[in-house]
This record gives structure tokens, sequence and C-alpha cells, in this order.
């Protein structure tokens, strides 16, 4: 009788210290929800994040996309760079041109002319060949070559392909316009069909570009498909946007940049 009531003191012990230590676990799991939970609405700054597909969150203000300096601006047109604006660090990337080294519109700046050459290399491995067409253009050069659209397409025609100066992202020296070695279908949208069109279209997100221009989107962006247009944003936001198909204006949740309005926001230095 005496054994069978220490039995039962014994297996209640155990019992009680079991549903202590489940307690703990549900206690501690609970804690890292609630943890997790108040992670993925906030950022260092405060600011909105998203959910990625990993469940991890992705960082929409880690870089200003106000700032012509930042590898995020935004330029459209609605959105204009200061008319003196220079990037700081233009550099001749490494790669085939279409003109010489010393021309600037051969020139990008450094970040992105490493990453450029990182794709060349990579492309030339699977037989693809590329020739940088153009890469920084100073505003005075977009406005030559504006002039020049309008003249041959009228205002219209010009604004639907080519920006007003200050309105263009080869001002900020992370924009290349890319054509095969062969030069066939030169900033043309036949390039779109041609092996080194459908490389770049499947393949600039790795090294950090995304295709600006996308077809179908010129409601968005406000300019025809540009199957040759890439612009550097970093590995880490190319490979969101590809995933996700969006315009680079839908994923900052900023307006279809659709057409010029009289008061443009003005992008700054430090903002
Ligand atoms: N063709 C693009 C829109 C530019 O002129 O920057
Ligand atoms: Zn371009």
């Amino acid at each position: 009788m005496l054994k069978r009531s220490k039995i039962s003191k014994k297996l209640l012990i155990i019992f009680a210290a079991l549903v202590l230590i489940g307690l703990a676990e549900m206690t501690v799991i609970a804690f890292r929800l609630s943890d997790h939970n108040s992670n993925s609405q906030k950022n260092t700054s405060g600011k909105s994040t998203s959910n990625s597909d990993a469940g991890t969150t992705f960082n929409k203000s880690k870089y200003s996309i106000n700032d012509p300096n930042s590898i995020w601006v935004v330029v459209n047109k609605g959105r204009v760079l200061p008319a003196g604006y220079v990037p700081p660090d233009l550099v001749t990337p490494n790669v085939p041109l279409r003109t010489k080294t010393s021309d600037p519109e051969m020139h990008l700046r450094n970040e992105a002319a490493r990453a450029l050459e990182s794709l060349f290399s990579t492309a030339s491995t699977e037989s693809i060949n590329f020739r940088l067409a153009s890469g920084y253009r100073s505003y005075t050069e977009q406005v030559s070559i504006y002039a020049s659209e309008v003249k041959s397409n009228g205002q219209a025609g010009a604004d639907r392909e080519s920006a007003r100066p200050g309105h263009s992202e080869h001002q900020t020296g992370l924009a290349a316009d890319l054509e095969p070695s062969t030069r066939l279908c030169e900033v043309e949208p036949c390039f779109a069909n041609t092996p080194e069109g459908k490389w770049l279209m499947a393949n600039a997100y790795k090294s950090g570009f995304i295709i600006r221009y996308q077809e179908g989107k010129e409601n968005l962006t406000g300019y025809k498909y540009e199957p040759w247009h890439i612009r550097y944003v970093g590995a880490d936001l190319a490979v969101e946007i590809q995933k996700n198909g969006q315009t680079l204006e839908q994923f900052f949740g900023l307006a279809a940049a659709t057409g010029y309005t009289a008061q443009s926001y003005q992008l700054s230095a430090g903002t």
C-alpha cells in the first residue's frame, strides 16, 4: 500500500515536471513569433518592408530613392535630376565599347562598371557577346539627343523613347544600353529577338541589373519597350524585381511616370 502511494507520488512529480517543461517551450515559441511579427512590420529606420517568399523581409528603405548618388535612385518623367549633377565615381568598364575609352558616354559609375564586366564575362562563357552602346550621358548630351529625337519624330514621338534632359537615367551613370557585338538590331526593338536580347532578359538580374522599360508597361514607365536598356540597382533589388515582375515605380509604391507635369519632384544629394 505504502509502496503503491510512493509510486503514484513519483508519477505525479514526473507529470508535473513534463507540464512545466511544455509550458516553458510554448512561452519561448510564442515570444519568438511575436518578435518575428513585429520585425516584419518595420526595419531599422521604422519604414515598411515587404515579405519575400522565403519568409524573410526585404528592406525597401535600405537606400534612398531620392538621392542621385544612391544606387536605388528613381529617375523618370516626374522625378528630375539637378542639371549640374555628375556622378562621383565614373570609370570606363573593361568591356568592348562602341566608341573610344575617353568618350564620357562609355563611362559608368564604378559599382555599375564592375557589375557590367561580370555580366559580359558570364555572357561570353555562353557565347553571348555584347558591346556597350551608351552609358553615362551628361545633361547637355541629353539636350542634344532629345532635340534630335524631336526633330526626327516630333515631340510626342520623342517623348515615348527619349527622356528630356534631367529625366534620363543615363545621367546617373547607372544605366547602360547594350548591343550585340555584331551590332545587329542596335538599339532597335528586334534586339529582343536576338540571342543577346533573350540572354539579357533572362540573366541581367544575376549581375544586379534590371530591364528598366519592360514590354507592355508603357502605361507605367512612360517609355516604349527598351530590351537593350539595363539599369544597375544591385543584386538584392534586381532579384526581387525579377521575381515579382514589377516596374521600379511599382516596387517602391511611386506613381506611374507616364507624362511630364509642370512640377517634377527634385532629386537631391543627401536626401
Ligand atoms: N531612352 C531612355 C528613356 C532615355 O533617354 O533615358
Ligand atoms: Zn538607355
